[in-house]
């Protein structure tokens, strides 16, 4: 098992764009990372640095302590999974498979039959085995792909948003068997997406990339439940954490959080423990998750809304609303499946315990 270590990784390419500004992470052995981020972050790129396939313009890349920025892709024993996989045309699914194998020449055939045998059935690939890479669906082909990075059982693993062109059934089925799988082979595993739900299940530990830089990283339950920032907050979660912009001001009550014209909130009735930046005359925004809004309970600090919109979902209703006219609109997840009226004034609560003030710059107040 293989530890990474990136130390102040940058890569500006020739045009340039910095794709990568100064990123430092570890990866303990045998770990399984998760990159997450918008699209353009630089993902793709910290990932082919990784494997080899471009150079690296400042920093240093070590496996299990050993510089790697000169070493050839071929020589880093990576299996990579890429976001535009390509297949040999000519070969078969099981020849394609197999590929990586047979090129060592070391692997005895009868090895080589077994390992593809059940590279296939984990990707249930069984019954594809003689057709060629366009007679396959872009799903099928994307296993195919999965599969070949597989079998060889590198040291190192590293997909690309390997599952995009699945449907969200097997979306869900290959997440599993992608995470099934690492263990088992126990490589070290760095897996990329801009879904956070693949990023909340897959790995062990997610690092958030924003603009070529690093945000948070932590294991699924830190950076749901204390996000570094108001980008990680936002990014992180669906649906999405609530906003609302405001200041804090004096009152006889004390410390009050207000909206232009919108919601008020003491912060007194809140268990917060605030930085010292939280001041009267502070510019903030309250971050509020929709599962931590409940309707028509009268615990916790209450809120009055019209209802704009509601979304059944079935396991879950989704319920928009207005503090105001000029407020920001807020979601509340709710199991309840009566579904209040569009323009209707309720009652929703706030709990007290699960705020997030965020300064003018992002930053966790
Ligand atoms: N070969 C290249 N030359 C110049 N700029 C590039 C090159 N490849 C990528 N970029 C730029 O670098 C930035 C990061 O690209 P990258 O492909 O790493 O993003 P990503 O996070 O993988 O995005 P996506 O989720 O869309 O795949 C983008 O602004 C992109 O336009
Ligand atoms: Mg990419």
């Amino acid at each position: 098992m293989t530890a990474i270590s990136l130390e102040n990784i940058v890569k500006r390419y020739t045009s340039g764009v910095e794709a990568v500004r100064g990123v430092s992470f570890c990866i303990e052995p045998g770990e399984f990372l998760t990159i997450v981020g918008p699209s353009g972050c630089g993902k793709s790129t910290l990932l082919r640095m990784i494997a080899g396939l471009e150079d690296i313009s400042e920093g240093t890349l070590k496996f299990d302590g050993q510089v790697m920025n000169n070493i050839g892709a071929k020589d880093r024993d990576v299996g990579m999974v890429f976001q535009n996989y390509a297949l040999y045309p000519h070969l078969t699914v099981a020849e394609n498979i197999a590929f990586p194998l047979t090129m060592r020449r070391d692997i005895p055939k009868n090895t080589v039959e077994a390992r593809v045998k059940e590279v296939a059935n984990m990707l249930e690939l069984g019954s594809l085995m003689h057709r060629k890479p366009k007679e396959l669906s872009g799903g099928q082909r994307q296993r195919v792909a999965l599969g070949r990075a597989i079998s060889r059982r590198p040291r190192v693993f590293l997909f690309d948003e390997p599952l995009s062109n699945l449907d969200a059934k097997l979306r869900s089925q290959m997440r599993l068997e992608i995470t099934r799988l690492q263990k088992n082979v126990g490589s070290t595993g760095i897996y990329v997406t801009h879904d956070q739900t693949e990023a909340m299940t897959i790995g062990n530990r997610i690092a958030v990339l924003r603009d070529g830089k690093l945000q948070q990283i932590g294991t699924p339950r830190e950076i749901y439940g204390s996000p570094a920032n108001e980008f990680t907050a936002g990014f992180i979660g669906n649906p999405s954490m609530n906003f609302i912009r405001g200041f804090i001001e004096d009152s006889t009550e004390g410390l009050l959080f207000c909206e232009q014209n919108g919601i008020i909130i003491p912060l007194n009735a809140l268990q917060y423990s605030f930085k010292k930046s939280l001041v009267a005359g502070a510019k903030a925004t309250l971050g509020i998750r929709p599962e931590h809004l409940t309707y028509i309970t009268v615990q916790g600090v209450p809120i009055w809304g019209e209802i704009i919109a509601t979304e059944f979902l079935g396991h879950e209703t989704l319920l928009y609303f207005r503090a105001s006219p000029k407020s920001s609109v807020i979601c509340c997840r709710t199991e309840q499946s009566y579904l209040p009226q569009i323009g209707k004034t309720v009652n929703f609560s706030i709990r007290p315990d699960a705020l997030y003030f965020f300064d003018e710059n992002g930053e966790r107040m």
